[in-house]
């Protein structure tokens, strides 16, 4: 695929895999519009992308993806003063892991307004886009949307959501010929991952360490590639892909067994 000319919006594009998916799409030559809540950091990141080559086309806007009347507005203005998206990818997410109990109303609530509501926004407010485009549609949910862990009863539900509604929309887009992908990676080395260190259950270490961890520079590069190879399911890494597998195909008792052992261990052992 080639992506110079390409226009492609990147929501969480001040951090993580937002920040690094479009570095290497302006290195591909692609257009790039970043998204985030924070503006300095979005425009230090604008201003770095522009230093990083010759004529990189970059544009950032502060936008909050939990506020679809935010959301409405900053993309109409974005498609105004950039160009219409043939490709968004919607990064934008928040993390929380601590154990049920202590993660109170306004916590759970926040995690599924940005990760499930944010993710419906940007849909909403792009899709009429991708149709005259006949674009692509990222969405990034987990490994943690097809397995449960412990520790993300905010998190996991959130990214089973994200999952559900990228296969309804795969369903519904797929005739207007917009490509619908969903992202699910175990843990990449990114600052939401630093974050989770202050909270994290022994338990949830231990069953996330199955996962392994991917550098950003890859998890990056496995988003892209699986666009460019027309993939619905993109989930990197050998080890999260014998996850996915697993989770299909061990019957739910056998798995769930496996699961509590995996966590009694971790418990016992410290993660
Ligand atoms: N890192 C991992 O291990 C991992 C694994 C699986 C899936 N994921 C998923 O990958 C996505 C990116 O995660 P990451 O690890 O790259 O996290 P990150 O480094 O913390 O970056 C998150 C980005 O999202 C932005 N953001 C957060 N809330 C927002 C909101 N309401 N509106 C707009 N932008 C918002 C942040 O900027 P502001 O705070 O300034 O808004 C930042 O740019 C998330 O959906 C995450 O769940 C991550």
């Amino acid at each position: 695929m080639d992506w110079k000319g390409i226009t492609v919006y990147v929501t969480g594009g001040s951090s993580g895999i937002g920040l690094e998916s479009a570095k290497q799409l302006l290195d591909k030559g692609a257009r790039v519009a970043l998204f985030a809540r924070g503006e300095q950091a979005l425009t230090a990141v604008a201003e770095a992308f522009r230093l990083r080559s010759d004529q990189p086309e970059v544009f950032s806007l502060s936008m909050d993806v939990s506020q679809w009347n935010d959301v409405e507005l900053k993309i109409n203005e974005t498609v105004d003063r950039f160009g219409a998206p043939d490709v968004v990818v919607n990064c934008a997410g928040v993390g929380a892991v601590d154990h049920f109990e202590k993660i109170d109303a306004a916590a759970f609530d926040q995690v599924m307004a940005i990760n499930v509501s944010g993710s419906r926004n940007v849909a909403a407010a792009t899709v009429p886009w991708l149709k005259k485009n006949k674009g692509a549609l990222v969405l990034v949910a987990s490994s943690a949307g097809f397995i449960p862990v412990f520790g993300y009863s905010a998190y996991s539900t959130s990214k089973f959501a994200v999952m559900g509604f990228a296969e309804v929309l795969r369903y519904e887009l797929a005739r207007f010929g917009i490509q619908v992908s969903l992202f699910c990676p175990s843990e990449v080395d990114t600052p939401l991952l630093e974050k989770e260190k202050a909270t994290i259950p022994k338990e949830t270490r231990a069953l996330k360490n199955f996962g392994g961890v991917l550098s950003v520079e890859v998890a990056a590069d496995k988003l892209i590639k699986g666009i460019e190879q027309g993939r619905f399911l993109i989930v990197p890494g050998v080890r999260t892909k014998i996850l996915y597998w697993m989770r299909r195909i061990v019957p739910g008792p056998l798995y769930r067994f496996g699961a509590d052992f995996t966590a009694m261990l971790g418990a016992t052992r410290g993660g």
